[in-house]
């Protein structure tokens, strides 16, 4: 070979070589793209203003974003390059989360394609992202050409506990005929009331109960449905049961509100687009038939279902069915006064189902199964009946000493279900329309001579449908089982809204529990479009009371015209955490006035700043001065905690006005705080002493943790908590108010040892105390029962709500030791404090909008070791609580400063590293 053919070869494949490993080397495309609160490719979509979202890989090449650009278009092929919708250019940032579309204005029904890439902190671009799309559902009133449509079944209704109305739940059908193969097919349906909807003999969704629980009054949330494949040419059948669910069911109260006396209403329209291009829509309007004889005889969210085989009626949701003999409909025009809006949320949905079940007790014709873990949901039941006879189902979440049921709690919910057999044989049934909070079923009525198997009962478990967000464990069992109580709390009662209990003739959307559990349930499930759903209807409550009013409940049934201190503020604080969890802003512009409005709720009660209102104050503390229903509001005043709220609220609308860039009102708002603050101090404290007639720990939390006392004063204030905390041998003193701000005010004092203490007592009142008694989830009370002495006598004793676990995020932000530093988790800080006397290893984890971020540490040999995950474009601050920077060994290898990472602090107690993203494994000796 000649020597310059040997060099051209030599350069050439030099050449073609580097052009392989640099394509090779391109930067990993970004992933997990979301729209606003973390929708994946939506259908019937809220909102035509979204936010864009998306996460960087875990790579090599990858530590951060220094700028981004996304493209959308109306179809996937004008993608990335022609996109005729938005295209944001190259923005230098590293905002890889809710970025605001700024686009051409988009329309209901619209289906957007959308793509992004971003260049890395070595000014590399990455690839396009796959192409993701979301498509809007009916945005406006407008966009219904169908009627509200139903029987009249008030006129036939019943009436029921307390004399509610129940309406008898109604069967409505249509039939209509394609002449053609169907391209596409969206169904667009909600209801005044809940509906179960089917195509040609099929369900067209597993949603339990929607459209869910709105103020109806504003807004009623609508549903959309991808129908294409249940269609076809020639005959068809949309068919509907329709029940009274939040509407019109006893649980509205019979206000005129959501009128217990309305009929519910289904509102549907089926759009269709043919193969040969012709539309054909079918609308819910007075063409259709219905009748309410059929099996679901009667249904109510407390009381229960009642199903009678014998009104089966075959077929009836199929086109080979005629219903000449059904009745004809009634129509309403839809109102310009309700809005009609895609859900923003998701539905509630069949989420598990508990099969590990155990018979505990049979009696002549009933027995009893025990489902081992207190659970919201129904029950799947499979047993031999003969044919006239009813099965009563009946629940409860724990029992007497008799082995009988304990149903005081329950109160008025009947909570009970019944199915009438219309023949010999195995029956299997569970119910639609309602739903009830139990560990417990009973069943009885069943076939004689049967021998009760465990199989006969299965629990399915029902919430809205997020995922798990976060998890948190140790290596203490009933620190464990602390963490499983509070996380079956949370699902149990998210269904469609926050719900104080499950179980008993409430389940109502109360804003104080809400307020205090909202970190914890964002931590552990992904509940940011959960939590702005109801804010919204906390918006609309609100705005009917033109002084800022937001009630104790949302929806609001009671309507009592009343405002609660540490309740409303839920409407502050909520939004606050939702941002500084997210890093979302749209939260803070969407309930900022809410929040103004709120704290001028307050100034219109207020005499020189001490607000006179109404409040549950320091709700179910324990051991209150006066015994009964009057001691559930505990001892700290409520002038006291109206006050504190006050000044609180004002505060975080002054740090929310820093955010959004409102300095004037910043300005304004702080100054306010500042002044109640004031007030706070010298009305009810002394030189750092609270000068109520009893002293209570919750005094001095909300004084020190609101930031109410000047600095000197505040030293001296602490003092006291550690008297009062003494003086109660360590125990906790708090209710729904103070307990939540137990950890935070102790952690800030550096009294770590005594919050572990508190946290691991076993006796009452103490979070370990419900679980030494056999709780599976968070009970309402302190005492809610006991071994040695049974249940608390007051039957509002629910063993089955979440307000005390808000203690879980102490446990994965300490104990752990993952906290957010900066909105979104954009800086965290890892700092766990780990008391050997109670734990040797502790971890948690959390997907972030920057993706996975975790710590988990252990204490072994005399070795401390803490394993750190940073999600890429993320910083962290790591605490090590042990050794020095010396013995310290990262990943290995004794560590030495360098670009990724470097000791920013150190002191006696511990030192602190600073690490980019990655995954790092710290070593010290104890
Ligand atoms: C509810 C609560 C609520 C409280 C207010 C109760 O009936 O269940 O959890 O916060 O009332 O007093």
């Amino acid at each position: 070979m000649k020597l310059e053919y040997f060099f051209v070869l030599v350069i050439s494949s030099i050449i073609s070589f580097c052009s392989f490993s640099c394509e090779k080397k391109n930067v990993e495309a970004p992933y997990a793209l979301t729209i606003s609160e973390g929708f994946i490719n939506p259908i019937g979509f809220y909102d035509s203003r979204p936010t864009l979202s998306w996460k960087l890989p875990v790579s090599e090449q990858v530590k951060s974003q220094t700028a981004y650009q996304v493209v959308l278009a109306s179809s996937e092929e004008l993608l990335p390059n022609n996109p005729d919708l938005w295209d944001s250019n190259k923005q230098d940032s590293e905002q890889v989360s809710f970025v605001k579309y700024q686009g051409k204005v988009l329309e209901s029904r619209q289906k957007v394609y959308w793509q992004v890439r971003y260049w890395n902190e070595n000014g590399k671009v990455s690839e396009w992202s796959e192409a993701n799309t979301f498509e809007l559902g009916l945005l406006h009133n407008i966009d219904w050409k169908a009627k509200w449509t139903g029987l009249d079944t008030a006129k036939d209704s019943i009436k029921g506990v307390r004399k509610f109305l129940m309406h008898k739940p109604q069967y409505l059908r249509k039939g209509f005929t394609l002449p053609n193969h169907v391209k596409s097919a969206r169904l667009y349906i909600t209801a005044k009331g809940i509906f179960d909807v089917h195509l040609n003999g099929k369900n067209v969704s597993d949603d339990v109960m929607p459209p869910g629980w709105t103020p109806y009054n504003h807004r009623i949330e609508t549903l959309t449905y991808n129908v294409t494949d249940f269609l076809e040419i020639g005959k068809n059948v949309i068919a509907v049961e329709l029940a009274t669910g939040w509407h019109s069911g006893r649980i509205s109260r019979g206000k005129a509100l959501y009128d217990n006396f309305a009929s519910p209403k289904v509102l549907c329209q089926l759009e269709i687009t043919l193969k040969d291009g012709s539309k054909q829509t079918i609308l819910s309007d007075e063409s259709w038939k219905g009748t309410t004889n059929g099996p679901i005889r009667l249904a109510g969210i407390y009381d229960g279902e009642t199903y009678n085989a014998n009104f089966e009626i075959p077929n009836w949701s199929t086109s080979n069915f005629d219903d000449v003999s059904w009745q004809n409909v009634e129509v309403e025009p839809i109102s310009d006064d309700v809005q009609l809006e895609p859900k923003r949320h998701t539905t509630v949905k069949n989420k598990t189902i508990i099969k590990d079940v155990e018979i505990v007790s049979v009696k002549e014709n009933s027995v009893i199964f025990n489902l081992k873990q207190n659970m919201v949901g129904i029950p799947n039941v499979k047993v031999p009946m003969k044919k006239g006879d009813t099965l009563t189902i009946r629940f409860s979440e724990m029992l007497l000493n008799d082995g009988t049921f304990y149903t005081t709690n329950y109160r008025s919910a009947q909570s009970t279900d019944y199915y009438i057999a219309a023949a010999d044989g195995i029956i299997e049934y569970k119910p639609k329309f309602t739903f009830h909070g139990f560990q417990f079923v009973e069943l009885s009525g069943f076939d004689k001579e049967a021998k009760p198997e465990t199989t006969w009962v299965e629990g399915i478990v029902q919430h809205s449908d997020f995922e798990k967000n976060g998890t948190f464990t140790s290596s203490h069992h009933k620190l464990n089982q602390l963490q499983s109580n509070i996380t079956w709390g949370l699902r149990d009662n998210f269904f469609d809204v926050p719900t104080d209990c499950p179980q008993r003739d409430e389940r109502l959307g109360w804003t104080g529990d809400a307020q205090v559990i909202s970190p914890t349930a964002m931590f552990n499930y992904n509940t940011h479009a959960f939590w702005t759903a109801w804010l919204q209807s906390m918006r609309e409550t609100q705005s009917e009371h033109n002084n800022g009013l937001i009630p104790f409940i949302i929806p609001d049934v009671l309507q009592n015209n009343n405002g609660s201190s540490g309740w409303g503020d839920a409407g502050v604080i909520i939004p606050w955490d939702i941002y500084n969890i997210t890093g979302d802003i749209s939260v803070l512009e969407e309930n900022y006035d809410m929040s103004k409005k709120w704290v001028s709720y307050y100034q219109s009660k207020a005499e020189n700043y001490i607000p006179n209102m109404y409040s549950f104050a320091d709700w179910l503390q324990p051991y209150p001065e006066k015994t009964g229903k009057i001691g559930n509001r505990g001892d700290t005043p409520k002038e006291l905690i109206n006050t504190a709220y006050f000044a609180h609220s004002a505060h975080l609308v002054s740090k929310m006005a820093r955010v959004l860039g409102k300095t004037e009102e910043e300005k304004i708002y702080k100054k306010l705080y500042k002044e109640v603050a004031n007030a706070f101090e010298n009305t009810f404290f002394d030189n750092g002493k609270f000068t109520g007639k009893k002293q209570t720990q919750t005094s001095y939390l909300l004084a020190i943790y609101f930031d109410l006392l000047k600095p000197e004063t505040k030293v001296k204030a602490q003092k006291q908590l550690l008297e009062e905390i003494k003086n109660a041998n360590n125990h906790l003193g708090t209710g729904f108010l103070g307990t939540p701000l137990l950890p935070k005010v102790l952690d800030d004092m550096g009294e770590i040892d005594l919050m572990y203490k508190i946290l691991f007592k076993e006796t009452y009142p103490s979070w370990f105390y419900s679980i030494n008694q056999g709780a599976t989830t968070m009970w309402e009370r302190w005492n809610s029962f006991s071994k040695a002495e049974g249940y608390n006598p007051q039957s509002m004793n629910s063993l089955n709500h979440y307000a005390y676990g808000a203690v879980g995020q102490w446990m994965y932000e300490r104990i752990a030791g993952i906290a957010s530093l900066e909105p979104g988790y954009k800086k965290i800080r890892i700092a766990p404090i780990p008391n050997t006397d109670f734990l040797n290893s502790a971890s948690a984890s959390l997907n972030t909008p920057y993706g996975k971020a975790s710590s988990s540490w252990k204490i072994e040999n005399k070795t401390f070791q803490l394993e750190v995950v940073v999600a890429p474009n993320t910083s962290a601050e790591v605490h090590i609580p042990y050794g020095s920077i010396e013995n310290l060994y990262v990943n290995g290898n004794l560590f030495k400063a360098t670009s990724n990472i470097k000791l920013i602090h150190s002191d006696k107690e511990f030192f602190v590293i600073s690490v980019n993203s990655g995954t790092y494994k710290f070593q010290t000796k104890l």
